[in-house]
């Protein structure tokens, strides 16, 4: 028997004694993904979360996602395997600027992309993921200025889609997406003549430009299982390759390299790992704690964001 069945074995068993569930984002490792009972994007996972029966939550995923998870189950324990899984939009937008801002602009309303920490949930007055945020922001009144956070290029992909002149972006970046060179596109689409190039919208524009479909994650997985076409051009974190092949064994998917790491993996997401996994699960550490106060100022945006269909 390897070494990584038995961690799996224990896995399992421990979610059993734990009454756990174990939410996995598509950005996690294959062998994580596969013991996960359920897999989403950001938005699906926080709607899981909202729902879910188990006593504990184990959240394979970055640190705001399982904050977002604490807040919609405060009484529950929330666990991840790495606290230090972050996320650079969170590292870009602190809270301090964004007070300061509020006071400076009191009419404008915060929306906030969930890639942020609880204290900017806080300060916000709805969130959005990249699957909601175009919804999101056509929700809100067209007469009232906009203070969209932190991602530059979905907040500008979003300004395209919506036509929304009265609204402000925050310059903040993903070290992944936004790192994907238009020129290693325009190589793999030379290589490729017959893919359908695929992009989530925190890549830059020049690459937008070329994509023939953008949405958040489970959008492009399900945009690809249902497209007739048989390659793809993905630009996006590989590991939504394990359900890629998963609904479509038969089709190819190319994936780009950013300039950062010359791969296309999310180093945060990365930190995760199977033996952490069950350590958690072990320990029921590290875990997620927050002030009740925060909880309570953060809860309101986010439901908020997941009253919008
Ligand atoms: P999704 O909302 O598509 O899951 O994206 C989250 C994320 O971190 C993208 O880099
Ligand atoms: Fe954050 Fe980018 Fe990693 Fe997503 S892929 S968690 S946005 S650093």
């Amino acid at each position: 028997m390897s070494v990584a069945v038995s961690i799996a074995e224990e896995i399992q068993e421990l979610k059993h004694q734990r009454n756990a569930v174990l939410l996995a984002h598509h950005y996690q490792e294959a062998e994580i993904q596969e013991l996960a009972d359920f897999i989403g994007d950001s938005l699906e996972l926080a709607r899981k979360a909202q729902t879910t029966t188990a006593d504990v939550i184990l959240f394979a995923g970055v640190y705001f996602m399982a904050e977002t998870a604490k807040v919609l189950n405060p009484k529950k324990i929330v666990v991840v395997p790495d606290q230090n899984a972050g996320c650079s939009l969170v590292d870009s937008c602190p809270v301090e600027p964004i007070r300061a801002f509020k006071k400076l602009h009191p009419d404008h309303i915060i929306v906030s992309y969930i890639n942020t920490s609880v204290e900017v949930k806080a300060e916000s007055d709805i969130l959005c993921t990249s699957r909601n945020a175009v919804d999101v922001v056509r929700s809100i009144p067209a007469d009232k200025p906009v203070l969209f956070l932190p991602d530059v290029n979905l907040g500008n992909w979003v300004q395209k889609q919506t036509g929304r002149q009265n609204m402000r972006i925050w310059q903040g970046a993903c070290i992944v997406h936004a790192t994907f060179p238009a020129r290693r596109l325009a190589e793999a689409k030379s290589a490729h003549p017959t893919a359908v190039v695929v992009a989530h919208p925190e890549c830059p524009p020049a690459v937008l430009a070329m994509a023939d479909y953008i949405g958040s994650t489970s959008a492009l997985i399900t945009y690809c299982a249902q497209s007739d076409a048989q390659e793809f051009i993905v630009m996006t974190e590989s590991g939504v390759q394990y359900s890629l092949k998963k609904n479509s064994p038969e089709k190819s998917f190319y994936f780009v390299n950013n300039e950062n790491c010359n791969c296309s993996e999310c180093p945060y997401m990365k930190m995760n790992t199977l033996e952490k996994v069950r350590d958690a699960l072990l320990n029921l550490a590290p875990r997620v704690e927050l002030s009740a106060e925060i909880m309570e100022r953060a809860r309101l945006p986010i439901e908020r964001m997941l009253a919008i269909q």
